[in-house]
């Protein structure tokens, strides 16, 4: 199957800047092309949301400083600073490893984790960039460029440490493009809401709380629970501009939208890593990706990462009819009235201890 077949909406999105859906692989050369987001100037500066200017008096105050963080931390990648990943552990490819071959395993799985961070934040950078311009009221561009701003320390504080502490670099994975390049040429400014701040980052918040409870290294810790804080206020964003929007949208546009969301958790649940780092290790992406694809740990972490945009679909008013037929079919319809908040704050507050598997 093509990538036009599988994703038929995401690809009219993209065949209108020239682009297309691939299917697979990583992104190494620059990207160019051109959006089509219609800029909009506000002249009424008075406070019309009064809890949007809350969000963005609470973004002000939580600005943290990257270059503050304890760089000087010894970073030991010999020692076990990443759980290995429990789904590999019954998988005969893996036990016929050393110990060596194991821990160097998990730092190259990580590094390609956390560079596909990068990527990712590189995104929300642009796409909240592009917002500030979008967006049609004031007090939502003033919280669009105090996200602008987190999301160009969240690219500087990962990439520094894949840089420094890793030692390692990863390319984007092919998935995520499409969704970002998707997300980047869309000229509504709903649907770069939607892709960004509910599904890019809904679904970055389950998997850097998967990581963060995998995690032992002090330094990274720090960094991940600053960055939590900053993506929560990021998804609250989405909701509060979404949540009237869409109760006044006719059935036809709201199926789009809904399309939209489908496909992009699609393409989503698909990967977050690429075979790299396997290749890397000399084993065959191919028998690995059969163990994942047995794994109770990585179907359950499948589910799990819905956890975040599920309960937020309902919330904006897009989860009845089509779209949740959908997510029955993928199993992930329980998530609708789930509290992921609680698990988040003792994420951030360092109390928590779950740990499921991440892929
Ligand atoms: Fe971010
Ligand atoms: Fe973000």
């Amino acid at each position: 199957m093509n990538g036009e077949a599988m994703y038929p909406y995401i690809s009219g999105m993209l065949q209108r800047s020239g682009g297309k859906v691939r299917l697979g692989g990583t992104v190494k050369e620059q990207q160019r092309f051109h959006s089509q987001e219609t800029s909009i100037y506000s002249w009424d500066y008075g406070i019309d949301t009064p809890q949007m200017r809350k969000l963005y008096e609470r973004a002000k105050s939580s600005q943290w400083n990257a270059a503050d963080l304890p760089w000087d931390t010894d970073v030991d990648l010999e020692a076990e600073i990443f759980e290995m990943d429990p789904a590999w552990a019954q998988a005969d490819w893996f036990r016929r490893l050393s110990k060596k071959e194991k821990q160097r395993l998990t730092i190259q799985y990580n590094t390609n984790l956390i560079c596909n961070f990068v990527h990712g934040e590189q995104g929300a950078l642009v796409a909240a960039s592009q917002l500030v311009s979008a967006l049609p009221d004031m007090d939502s561009k003033l919280y669009a460029a105090s996200q602008t701003f987190d999301e160009a320390r969240h690219v500087e504080a990962f990439s520094r440490y894949a840089d420094e502490k890793l030692g390692d670099f990863y390319p984007c994975t092919q998935n995520l493009f499409n969704l970002m390049q998707a997300i980047t040429v869309e000229s509504r400014w709903d649907f770069k809401l939607l892709g960004m701040q509910l599904i890019v980052e809904g679904l970055a918040i389950s998997a850097f709380m998967t990581l963060l409870s995998r995690c032992r290294e002090p330094l990274f810790q720090q960094l991940m629970r600053l960055v939590l804080r900053d993506e929560a206020r990021h998804v609250a964003f989405g909701v509060l501009s979404l949540r009237d929007f869409y109760g006044e949208m006719n059935e036809k546009e709201r199926r789009e939208r809904q399309e939209f969301v489908y496909e992009a958790c699609v393409l989503m649940r698909g990967r977050l890593v690429s075979a790299e780092a396997y290749e890397r290790m000399g084993l065959d992406p191919q028998v690995v990706r059969e163990t994942f694809r047995q794994s109770d740990e990585v179907r359950e972490f499948r589910q799990l990462l819905f956890s975040q945009i599920v309960p937020n679909m309902n919330k904006i008013g897009l989860l009845g009819g089509w779209l949740e037929e959908r997510f029955a079919e993928m199993d992930v319809l329980h998530f609708r009235d789930y509290d992921a908040d609680a698990v988040l704050d003792s994420l951030i507050h360092g109390t928590h201890a779950a740990s499921p598997s991440a892929h």
